[in-house]
């Protein structure tokens, strides 16, 4: 209908369609009452000027069903709005399972990104194609806002919170991305590009880019040893604080009373505010690491907490008395 007029980005993602077509019924049907009602206002105009001064209109007594039609067709009009929006908004809102994470921060004024392998980059994005792709981030500073114009995604990055969006994206091609909230000088420069690659280029990327050092996940458990947590969250649930094995995804009872979700965003919060939701039947006695762990280290841990899965019933590095024949040879010691 446009064609070679860019009113539009282009549409990369899965949810672009769906978030474009919403957006044109609601200027269809607002163009549709604003054209509507101009005209009849021009043409009533015409059709009833008077040069008469003393020409006085005949007074109008209400009409029951005028009103039932100008309540009943904007209401019914209003609650197809609503529900198609929640739809598409339950779909913006609800990453799929399975989904590629990558961590981001923004900063003034760059965004830096990290992937779980370890790659790092500043101002761009590397995704595959067809896949599912979860970005969970917060600001270092100021307010920011993640902007992916063809894939119609957009949340904003909040100083102590964690947001994220999700996309997958249906086309290889380089897009922007943008910070889309007003954070001072450089806020216009503070822009990038996502570059959505096949499956095959997108490994060979991930094997080859530089920065390809310990996973996040790695990093997030020296890092839990470093800053002892390890001393009390110990893995046998006797420590003085609770074993974080297979705690991501559950939901705990509080000591305030109340559930609380064990996410990204609750174990963001318990490390810099350990105060604020204590499990239940613990002790509020873990320190603040508030300014001692930069945001990329508090994912790194976020991660680590996530990589938690309970041993497997045969664990090579605690042999069980069952497991530990006499006869076989003792590679570990
Ligand atoms: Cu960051 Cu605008």
């Amino acid at each position: 209908m446009f064609s070679g007029i860019p009113l539009f980005p282009e549409q990369a993602s899965t949810l672009a369609a769906d978030v474009d077509a919403l957006y044109l019924f609601i200027v269809a049907v607002t163009a549709f009452f604003g054209i509507l009602t101009t005209v009849v206002v021009i043409y009533f105009a015409a059709k009833y000027r008077t040069d008469d001064p003393l020409k006085i209109g005949a007074r109008i007594h209400g009409s029951i069903p005028l009103e039932l039609a100008w309540s009943i067709i904007p209401f019914l009009i209003s609650i197809v709005i609503f529900a198609w929006a929640a739809d598409v908004f339950f779909d913006i809102h609800r990453p799929p399972d399975q989904t590629l994470e990558v961590y981001a921060t923004g900063k003034q004024w760059m965004w830096k990104f990290q992937h779980l392998d370890g790659q790092n980059e500043i101002n761009e994005l590397h995704v595959p194609v067809g896949r599912p792709v979860k970005v969970t981030f917060t600001s270092e500073d100021v307010i920011h806002s993640l902007y992916f114009p063809a894939f119609r995604v957009k949340a904003d990055a909040i100083p102590g919170r964690y947001s994220s969006v999700w996309f997958s994206a249906t086309k290889v091609g380089e897009y922007h991305l943008f910070c889309a909230e007003y954070c001072g000088t450089n806020h216009s420069g503070m822009i990038g590009k996502v570059v959505v690659m096949e499956p095959p280029a997108y490994q060979a990327w991930l094997t080859g880019s530089p920065g390809v050092g310990e996973s996040l996940a790695s990093r997030g458990q020296r890092l839990f040893n470093d800053l002892a947590c390890n001393t009390c969250h110990l893995t046998d649930g006797r420590g003085r604080g609770p074993s974080l094995v297979n705690k991501f995804g559950t939901t705990e009872e509080l000591a305030s009373g109340g559930n609380a979700a064990i996410d990204e965003v609750y174990i963001r919060e318990s490390i810099l505010m350990p105060q604020a939701k204590i499990v239940a039947g613990y002790q509020p006695l873990m320190p603040t690491f508030q300014g001692l762990v930069s945001e990329e280290n508090v994912m790194a841990l976020v991660e680590y907490v996530k990589s938690l899965r309970a041993a497997p019933a045969v664990s090579r590095a605690e042999p069980t008395a069952e497991n530990e024949s006499p006869t076989a040879p003792q590679e570990n010691r």
